[in-house]
């Protein structure tokens, strides 16, 4: 199949397990916390990390759809992270995904607690994954939870409050954008590998692709901020004025440059993997990104 196909495949295949996934509580009375759960996360996004996740799992060797409880998994750790990353004691911003960021629309409570829901059941779905090796299970959910929390993703987040309105130096700010946001790509690719039965060497190496592609990725956003239109982004730009973006730190050229490095870096850490064609076109493609 095309790369275009693949990634037609996947984002669809997950978009409805997303949305069957929450229509086993459609009986329950707490309708509106549901209606704001699912405005944010069926409202589209690349569903970057479960595509890495289930690609993982195909490149290691097991069918891809027996990562799609953990790609689920991580997508919803993402959106409650979008949502309480916007919120207004956060960056306060009012645009996500194409349209009016959630606690907009329903408020800061329902924001919040959408947000806590999406996080706690992440951790359902991911009790769903039926590994081959069962025991791996704790492996997954040990990654997943590390992350993701305070030393991970959320760390990350704390990190970016606290440099806020400081000069920070290099070395601080690749160590908060790799918890910020290469969290949860190192999650969706190590997760992912653990589905396909990897062993604990090709498990490194998608967790190193992830750190060197969670960091461009990271970069390209702090550019697209600058140089990309709330059209394409669904998102707005020009936000991040008082925050220690790359783009702040090092000027787009330099930026321009980092996003090839760390993508070469990335591609480098596949060379475990014979399959890597796909993998291969989704991080150079990540390079010139307008989304
Ligand atoms: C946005 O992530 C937040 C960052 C980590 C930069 P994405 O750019 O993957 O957002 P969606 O999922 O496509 O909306
Ligand atoms: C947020 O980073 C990453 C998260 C953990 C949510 P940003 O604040 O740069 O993400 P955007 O630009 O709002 O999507
Ligand atoms: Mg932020
Ligand atoms: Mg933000
Ligand atoms: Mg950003």
């Amino acid at each position: 199949m095309s790369f275009k196909g693949s990634m037609e495949t996947y984002r669809l295949f997950i978009e409805e397990y997303l949305e069957n996934f929450y229509s086993r509580f459609h009986a329950e009375p707490q309708k509106p916390l549901y209606d704001s759960i699912q405005y944010s996360l069926l409202a589209g996004g690349k569903r970057l990390r479960p595509i890495l996740c289930m690609e993982f799992c195909r490149i290691c060797g097991q069918d891809w759809k027996a990562a799609a409880p953990f790609a689920a998994a991580i997508e919803m750790i993402h959106t409650y992270s979008l949502i309480h990353d916007d919120l207004p004691s956060m960056d306060n911003d009012d645009f996500r995904r194409g349209r009016p960021t959630n606690h907009k629309v329903y408020g800061e409570a329902m924001a919040i607690l959408a947000g806590d829901a999406l996080l706690t059941d992440a951790f359902l779905s991911a009790s769903e994954a039926k590994l081959t090796c069962p025991e791996d299970m704790s492996r997954a959910i040990a990654l997943l939870s590390t992350c993701a929390g305070s030393s991970g993703m959320v760390g990350g987040q704390v990190l970016d409050i606290m440099s806020e309105e400081r000069q920070i130096s290099e070395e601080e700010i690749l160590n908060i954008q790799s918890r910020k946001t290469g969290g949860l790509i190192r999650a969706a690719c190590g997760l992912g590998a653990i589905a396909g039965g990897a062993s604990p060497e090709q498990v490194d190496a998608a967790c190193r692709f992830a750190d060197n592609l969670g960091l461009a990725f990271q970069i390209r956003d702090d550019m697209l901020d600058v140089i990309g239109t709330q059209e394409e982004m669904g998102k707005g730009v020009g936000t991040d004025e008082t925050k220690n973006t790359f783009v702040r730190l090092y000027g787009l050229p330099k930026c321009e440059e980092l996003v090839q490095k760390y993508t070469a870096d990335a591609i480098q850490a596949l060379d475990l993997f014979e399959d890597r064609t796909f993998l291969t076109e989704l991080a150079e493609n990540l390079t010139n990104r307008r989304v």
